[in-house]
């Protein structure tokens, strides 16, 4: 089928046409997806698709009183919630190995309700760029033995200089990390003004990030696996934040980024490869968080999060088809048939075991 600009007569059909379809497409492409992860992943296997191995704890968000951010309704200054969060390494259930780590944060003190939720993962940009590049993402994972990504870095370039940079092996602690949520959410201020924003998390002390890989090669970043002669153990990262949070707590700021919208927007501004120059968007500090108890095994493993769960005027920007950026928020938002399969699975079959201090190491799942 081709299609004229619009304009012209039967232009402007041919266009409704074609936007109708791509959006057809990305519904039934993402509902599929979703289906299917339920189906055959989260719910016989009893798994999150990615960030199974993680340590959940509580504590309150703060916004802070005197915001350079602008004014929204959600964020009002001194605004105060009860907060959950939780750190992963993604996807491994080996914390010594080079993984993707994560923050995610509910403000509630509940497993799976709250008025807003945000995930982050750490490096500033991301492993895929689209609905239809995290599917090729998905499809060539290819893991064994701890060794994944070989062909879909040597194809997409672009997705490795991302998983480069969000690799963090032999990270001090959860907390000396920072975390970014990269995809775009709108942002509605109460000056009527439209905007979107991201998201970040560092320490509130500004102690410097650890466990960055310096100049890996494209082999090492494949290569997850443990190193030769590995002291630190499986669970070593989360015995570290509950030791570091029984004694002095964690503290964290949140910031904010922000940029006007306007028609016909850029479509490179919603690429969650491509940052935001900080020097014209500047972040903003927008909340502390404070964290005061962990959550044992069972209840951070019930701990679930959604982009579903935010006020209408943060929420997720529109897609219009596959390779619409935002199409990846998208996906997320469509995804929530995943997240209930899993906790069903819980009440059918009982909690998947905590990670075991002394087994196979460089593995992805339960009973391998
Ligand atoms: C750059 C984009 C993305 C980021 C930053 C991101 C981040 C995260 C993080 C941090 C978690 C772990 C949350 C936890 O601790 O429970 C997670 C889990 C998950 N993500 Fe993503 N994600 C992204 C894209 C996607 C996409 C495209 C999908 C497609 C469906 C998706 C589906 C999921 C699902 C199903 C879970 C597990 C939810 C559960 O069972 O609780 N994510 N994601």
């Amino acid at each position: 089928m081709s299609f004229e600009a619009p304009g012209a007569p039967g232009r402007v059909e041919a266009y409704w046409l074609r936007r109708v379809f791509d959006r057809l497409v990305l519904w039934l492409y993402v509902k599929l997806f979703s289906l299917m992860l339920a189906l055959f992943l989260c719910f016989p296997s009893r798994q999150r698709m990615s960030h199974n191995n993680g340590i959940a704890a509580t504590g309150t968000v703060r916004i802070v009183d005197h915001p350079t951010f602008p004014p929204n309704e959600f964020f009002q200054p001194g605004r105060q919630f009860p907060v959950r969060i939780r750190h992963a390494s993604a996807t491994f259930l080996d914390d010594a190995m080079n993984c993707i780590r994560s923050l995610s944060i509910k403000f509630s003190d509940h497993h799976f309700r709250s008025p807003f939720d945000i995930e982050m993962n750490s490096g500033e940009t991301s492993l895929f760029w689209s609905a239809a590049s995290f599917l090729k993402f998905a499809q060539m994972r290819k893991e064994k033995y701890g060794i994944e990504y070989r062909e879909y870095n040597r194809r997409y370039p672009d997705g490795l200089v991302g998983s480069q940079k969000a690799g963090r092996r032999h990270a001090r602690s959860f907390l000396h990390l920072h975390y970014y949520c990269k995809t775009p959410f709108h942002y509605i201020g109460t000056d009527g003004i439209r905007r979107y924003a991201k998201y970040r998390i560092v320490p509130a002390d500004g102690t410097p990030e650890s466990g960055i890989n310096t100049d890996p090669s494209d082999w090492d970043q494949c290569n997850q696996r443990v190193l030769p002669h590995e002291t630190r153990g499986r669970n070593y990262l989360k015995y570290e934040y509950e030791d570091r949070v029984r004694r002095e707590g964690a503290q964290y700021l949140m910031q904010i980024q922000t940029r006007p919208a306007s028609e016909n927007e850029d479509p490179e501004v919603f690429n969650n490869m491509v940052l935001w120059d900080a020097g014209i968007f500047p972040w903003h500090d927008l909340a502390l968080i404070d964290i005061t108890r962990t959550l044992d095994w069972k209840e951070s493993t019930l701990t679930t999060f959604s982009v579903n769960n935010m006020p209408k005027s943060l929420g997720v920007i529109p897609a219009a088809s596959i390779f619409d950026y935002n199409s990846l928020n998208y996906m997320r938002a469509h995804s929530e048939i995943a997240r209930r399969a899993r906790l069903l699975s819980y009440r059918v079959f009982g909690m998947v075991p905590p990670i075991p201090d002394n087994d196979n190491r460089n593995i992805s799942d339960w009973g391998k």
